[in-house]
């Protein structure tokens, strides 16, 4: 019998489940235009009973025991949008097993366990999306997955994490000093409860592990990330670098060169005039490259309660649509290929170099022989004088090279008598027009 409503369990009524309860009541025409049936929130599970909820929803339909959700025949889908990682995981398993299908915000998990949910998903012939944990109303995954489904994509450059840009944007745009900004982006909502995973990048990396595994069809784990944050940038590095004509973001990469990947998160500079230049504030963008559509560039809000709800909202809508139609299930695709990583050889980029020098004759020699002696060809030179004469300021842009050859001039520059100090080095990536 064809049901006349879809039932839906809440797991989480922080920022976004209040977001989702709000879309589903103030879109009910719509969505059930859509699906062909009502969708209506039966159960709710917060983990304070007695906190105090305004009256957005019947008491009645709270409730912090879990079996109420995952027991309950009526519940057609699972909503996990309480965050945390082991017990979000094993809810989510449950109600998979249990045959709902399940819609989640949560890259957390889905960064460690997606795989291991796709196949219990795939098993009990459930649908699992999770389009709100990368990139928060950004329609990205949508994009990659079925948009660029004829495509074959080989680089995916993304500003994922809201914090970290609002932060750099406001460090070099208006000259302010870190530790106030992260404040500010902590009171505005961006940051996580601890805010550490923002600023060392692992939210990021969690997001482009998401990314790479989909865009490159093949199980890309959190460990594969190399991960490096935004904690040690300056306002000299942003200045520099800005006067070199570059913006300073923190890029999740994953390229891939054959069927060999790179997937990392750092602070990255980019040509004023590429497109993830001008994303600012606490805007998200990804950048996809694919052999045959070309440059693409994907840009709007990262997090936020109505824009991550949108994005939740909307894989429920198709994974109501699937049940009505009969063919949930059929939306999980396995990856493809087995994983290769690209080793330090194969991955390549140009790269910052700022340096604290002796100002005396031959240390521009000193320096451009050992360049030369790795392999290193470079691209910009800019040298300032600092503490009357005695070091100089040094700024280098090299042209593209090889990891190891990089880190190895790094550590000759690190043990060189004429160098003071290597003050930063940054990826650099784009090209000058
Ligand atoms: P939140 O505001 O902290 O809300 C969490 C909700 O889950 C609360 O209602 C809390 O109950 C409930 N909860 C937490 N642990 C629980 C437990 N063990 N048992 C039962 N209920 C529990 O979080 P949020 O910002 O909405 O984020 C939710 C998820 O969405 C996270 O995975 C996050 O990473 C993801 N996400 C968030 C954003 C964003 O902009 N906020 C964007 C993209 C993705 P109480 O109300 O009783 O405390
Ligand atoms: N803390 C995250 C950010 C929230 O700053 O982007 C969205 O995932």
């Amino acid at each position: 019998m064809v049901k006349e409503v879809m039932n839906v369990g809440l797991l989480g009524f922080g920022t976004v489940g209040t977001g989702v309860l709000e879309i589903i009541e103030q879109h009910q025409d719509k969505l059930a235009h859509q699906i062909g049936a009502a969708v209506k929130v039966k159960k709710v599970l917060v983990s304070d009973l007695d906190k105090d909820r305004g009256n957005v929803l019947h008491a009645e339909k709270l409730t912090d025991r879990i079996d109420d959700i995952l027991q309950d025949d009526e519940i057609d889908a699972v909503v996990e949008v309480m965050g945390g990682m082991e017990l979000a995981r094993d809810y989510m398993k449950q109600a998979l097993e249990n045959g709902k299908h399940v819609v989640t915000a949560n890259k957390d998990v889905m960064a460690v366990y997606g795989s291991e949910l796709l196949e219990t998903a795939n098993k009990h012939s459930a649908d699992l999306f999770y389009e709100a944990s990368v990139a928060g109303g950004i329609p990205i995954l949508r994009t990659i997955v079925e948009g660029l489904a004829s495509d074959r994509i080989t680089k995916m450059m993304g500003i994922v994490n809201g914090t970290t840009n609002y932060i750099l944007t406001k460090m070099s745009k208006e000259g302010r000093l870190y530790e106030e900004v992260l404040k500010e982006a902590q009171a505005l909502g961006y940051a996580e409860a601890d805010p550490t995973s923002d600023v060392e990048g692992l939210d990021a990396a969690r997001k482009i592990a998401i990314l790479g595994t989909l865009g490159f069809s093949m199980n890309l784990d959190l460990d594969d990330v190399s991960v490096e944050g935004i904690t040690k940038i300056t306002s000299e590095d942003l200045a520099y670098s800005k006067q070199l004509g570059y913006t300073m973001k923190l890029v999740g990469i994953a390229n891939r060169v054959d069927n060999k990947v790179e997937v990392s998160v750092q602070p990255t500079l980019v040509p004023h005039s590429h497109p993830l230049a001008s994303v600012d504030d606490e805007f998200n963008a990804v950048y996809v490259y694919g052999e045959a559509v070309g440059e693409t560039m994907f840009y709007g809000p990262g997090a936020g309660k109505l824009p991550t709800a949108t994005a939740v909202v909307s894989d429920l809508v198709e994974v109501l649509k699937n049940k009505r139609l009969g063919v949930s299930g059929n939306s999980v695709v396995l990856p493809q290929h087995k994983k290769q990583l690209k080793n330090k050889d194969e991955i390549r980029s140009k790269y910052f170099l700022r340096i604290h020098a002796k100002d005396i004759p031959g240390t521009f020699a000193n320096l451009t022989a050992m360049f030369h002696e790795n392999n290193i060809s470079l691209e910009k030179i800019l040298q300032v004088p600092l503490n009357e004469g005695k070091l100089a300021e040094i700024i280098i842009v090299t042209h593209e090279v090889s990891r190891t050859d990089y880190d190895n001039v790094l550590e000759r520059l690190q043990n060189e008598d004429v160098v003071a100090e290597v003050k930063s080095s940054y990826r650099t990536e784009g090209e000058m027009n």
